[in-house]
C-alpha cells in the first residue's frame, strides 16, 4: 500500500481540518455538553488567504467532529480572529432567556482597502447563532468598533467579569492591549489599555486574552492577560507572552516581577517551544468544572506555510488546563494537558527504577506504538550536568530534548529530524526554555503524536511544544548518559488509543 502524504504527516489525536489552511483557534466555548472550537480557516488552499471560521465539536476536547463552516468572508472582509461567549441573560437580546444567543466578536479585514494604502482596514463586528453555535447570522450594524487608524486593530477576546458585572474585551492594537467594557457586547467603550513599555515588542501583537483565576492554594484573584507576537518569541517566530495582575474593571496593573533568569527571555512566555501560538481560553466553562481550558495553534507563522502535509496544514495543540501559582512572590501559569487525555489510555508500561549508568532505552516499538504515546517520569539526583533524552528511528531522525542543568536551561533540538529543508528557520536553532529554580528532582510529562511533540516540566511550570516532519515514523526513546549517575523513577508509558 502507498502511503500518502497525508497519512503519514496527519496527527492521530491533535485537531487538524480534513483539508485546506487552518491558524488560530478562535471562538471556543463550552455549552450543552459540548465544546466549540472554530479556526482561521481558508478551505479553498493549503495556504493563508481570505478567512473564514471553520468550527468543530467535541465532548471532551480530544476527538473532534468538524462541522460546517460558521463564518464565510464577505464585502466588509476576511473573518479574522476572535471570541465568542453565551449571553446566558440575553444582554443583546439577540435571543432570549430560554434560547440565550451565542455572541460571536471578530476582526474585519478589509482586504480591498488595505491595498489602497489605507491604513485603517480592521474594525470589530459581531454575529450571533440562535442554534448552539451551529449557523451564525451577521449583526446589520457592523462594524462595532470602527478603526480609530491603526494599521493593526484585531483579536477580540470577550470574557463575563463577574466581579465588576460587565462584558470585557481585549484587543490586540498595535503595540498595546486595548481593554473595552459593555453590558450589552453591542456597545463598547474603550476603558484603558496596556503594555506599551511592558514585556517584548518590535513587532505587532496579536490574539490577547484576560481573565480572573485563582491563585492555586489560596483564595487570592489575580488576572492574566495572554498577549501572542509575532515575530518575537524566545526562540524566533510566533509565542505567547503573559502578565499577571490586578484588574479594578477598567485598568489592569502588573504584578509579577522578573527573575534575572528569565528577564534575559524578555517576558514570561506560555510555552518556550516554536509552535504555540495564538492560544487562548475557552468560555463558559461551568463553575462546578472550575478548570481555564486553553488550546494554541501549533505551528509558527516562520514556516506555517510551508510544512510538508499536502491536503491540510496545521494542527491545534493538546488542550491544556491553566493554573496560576505563587512561589516565593513570583506569579506562574503552569499548564498541564487536559485530564480528558487520560480517557485514551489502553495500556500503561510501568518501571518504579531505571538506573541511568549508560546509555538508555527507555521504550521501543516493541512494546509501543510511538507515535500515540504518554511519557510521565521524575529524574532523581541531578547535578550540574547535561540530560538528553532521544526520540528516534533507525534511519537516525531523532528530536533531542532535556535539561541542561550547568548552562541553565531546558532544550529542543530537531535539527536531526529528517524534513528540515522546507524552510531555513524550521530547525536552524535549539529552542531553549530558562531554568529559574535550583532542583535536584524534577517532574517530566511528554505528549507524542506522530508530528508533534509536547513536554511539560515542573509540573507544567516550564513548557516546549514542537512540530516535526521524519521519513519515517519514531520507533525508539532513550536517555543519553550524563556525566554522572542519575535515577529515573516512576516512570509511566501510557499508550493511547486512537
Ligand atoms: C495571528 C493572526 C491574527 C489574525 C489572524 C489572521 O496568527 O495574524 O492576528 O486575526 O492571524 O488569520
Amino acid at each position: 500500500k502507498v502511503v500518502t502524504n497525508e497519512e503519514l504527516y496527519r496527527p492521530n489525536f491533535h485537531f487538524t481540518p480534513k483539508s485546506g489552511w487552518m491558524n488560530d483557534p478562535n471562538g471556543m466555548f463550552f455549552y450543552k455538553g459540548l465544546y466549540h472550537l472554530y479556526f482561521q480557516h481558508y478551505p479553498d488552499a493549503t495556504v493563508w488567504g481570505p478567512m473564514h471560521w471553520g468550527h468543530a465539536t467535541s465532548k471532551d476536547m480530544i476527538t473532534w467532529k468538524e462541522e460546517k463552516i460558521a463564518l464565510y468572508p464577505d464585502e466588509k472582509g476576511y473573518i479574522f480572529s476572535g471570541s465568542a461567549v453565551v449571553d446566558v441573560n440575553n444582554t443583546s437580546g439577540f435571543g432570549s432567556l430560554k434560547n440565550p444567543p451565542i455572541i460571536a466578536m471578530f476582526t474585519y479585514h478589509d482586504e480591498v482597502k488595505a491595498k489602497t494604502g489605507a491604513i485603517d482596514f480592521q474594525s470589530q463586528a459581531i454575529a450571533y447563532s440562535l442554534d448552539e453555535g451551529m449557523t451564525w447570522t451577521k449583526y446589520k450594524n457592523n462594524p462595532v468598533i470602527k478603526n480609530p487608524n491603526l494599521k493593526d486593530f484585531r483579536d477580540p477576546k470577550i470574557t463575563w467579569d463577574a466581579i465588576h458585572k460587565q462584558w470585557i474585551m481585549v484587543l490586540a492594537a498595535d503595540v498595546e492591549t486595548k481593554i473595552y467594557r459593555s453590558s450589552n457586547l453591542i456597545d463598547w467603550e474603550l476603558a484603558s489599555a496596556f503594555g506599551k513599555n511592558l514585556g517584548v515588542h518590535g513587532a505587532p501583537w496579536e490574539c490577547p486574552d484576560f481573565f480572573p483565576i485563582k491563585v492555586e492554594g489560596s483564595t487570592e484573584m489575580k488576572w492574566v492577560l495572554l498577549q501572542s507576537i509575532n515575530p518575537g518569541g524566545p526562540n524566533g517566530g510566533s509565542a505567547t507572552q503573559y502578565f499577571v495582575g490586578d484588574f479594578d474593571g477598567k485598568t489592569f496593573t502588573l504584578n509579577n516581577s522578573f527573575t534575572q533568569d528569565l528577564n534575559k527571555y524578555g517576558a514570561l512566555w506560555l510555552d518556550y517551544g516554536k509552535d504555540n501560538y495564538a492560544g487562548v481560553t475557552w468560555s463558559n466553562v461551568p463553575d462546578s468544572d472550575g478548570r481555564k481550558l486553553f488550546i494554541g495553534w501549533m505551528s509558527n507563522w516562520e514556516y506555517a506555510n510551508k510544512v510538508p502535509t499536502k491536503n491540510w496544514r496545521s494542527a491545534m495543540t493538546i488542550p491544556r488546563e491553566l493554573k496560576l501559582i505563587n512561589t516565593d512572590g513570583h506569579y506562574r501559569i503552569v499548564s498541564l494537558p487536559v485530564k480528558e487525555l487520560d480517557k485514551y489510555i489502553s495500556k500503561t508500561i510501568k518501571k518504579e527504577l531505571l538506573i541511568i549508568d549508560k546509555t538508555t532505552l527507555v521504550v521501543d516499538k516493541s512494546t509501543v506504538n510511538m507515535s500515540r504515546l504518554e511519557i510521565r517520569f521524575t529524574l532523581n539526583g541531578l547535578k550540574d550536568d547535561n540530560y538528553d533524552f532521544i526520540l528516534s528511528n533507525k534511519e537516525n531522525n531523532a528530536i533531542h530534548f532535556g535539561i541542561n542543568k550547568k548552562d541553565k536551561y531546558f532544550y529542543m533540538d530537531r535539527k536531526n529530524i529528517s524534513q528540515t529543508s522546507f524552510s531555513d528557520e524550521f530547525a536552524k536553532k535549539i529552542s531553549k526554555a530558562p531554568i529559574t529554580s535550583d532542583f535536584n528532582s524534577i517532574e517530566v510529562i511528554v505528549v507524542i503524536d506522530k508530528t508533534s511533540i509536547e513536554v511539560f516540566y515542573d509540573n507544567g511550570k516550564t513548557v516546549m511544544t514542537e512540530i516535526y516532519f521524519s521519513d519515517k515514523p519514531m520507533e525508539s526513546f532513550s536517555i543519553a548518559k550524563a556525566n554522572s549517575d542519575f535515577e529515573l523513577k516512576n516512570v509511566f508509558i501510557n499508550q493511547l488509543k486512537f
